[in-house]
């Protein structure tokens, strides 16, 4: 699997999302309270760019006029048709073993760590003062 820097660590703001592509493929990678999530940028059902998507929750019940709303910004629900996916896994909200956008891991590596690290593909010019988003494909 090659490492492939997206960008810096300031790039995507807390609660945002950054849309590129790696490889040739579509990829959109959201930051959850310093958390990054990588899903291919592309629903399974039609084919819809899901960054493009509104990020949201889940509203669950437990029985009627009873409402839980959780997990506020960890759902992405498709701009076409409304199929809702978690960003931690890429797996539908609805269908979970059937229905998912593939994921990609992501972690956040330090310039030191990416100065060291011979397997990095893509060329960054990298600080070692700075932190980095990495993503593995
Ligand atoms: S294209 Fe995404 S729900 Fe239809």
């Amino acid at each position: 699997m090659a490492k492939h820097i997206i960008g810096s660590v300031g790039d995507i703001p807390d609660g945002g999302r950054l849309a590129l592509n790696v490889r040739g493929r579509p990829i959109v990678v959201f930051n959850r309270n310093g958390q990054y999530f990588a899903l291919l940028d592309r629903c399974p059902h039609s084919g819809a760019k899901l960054s493009l998507g509104l990020l949201t929750g889940i509203l669950q019940s437990d029985g009627p006029g009873c409402f839980r709303y959780s997990r506020e910004g960890e759902i992405i629900k498709c701009p076409w048709h409304g199929w809702e996916f978690d960003i931690r896994s890429g797996e539908s909200y609805c269908s979970p073993q059937s229905v998912k956008t593939r994921s990609y891991d992501v972690k956040v590596q330090s310039g030191a760590e990416l100065e060291k690290d011979p397997h990095v593909a893509e060329n960054f010019s990298v600080s070692v003062e700075s932190e980095y988003i990495v993503l593995e494909m």
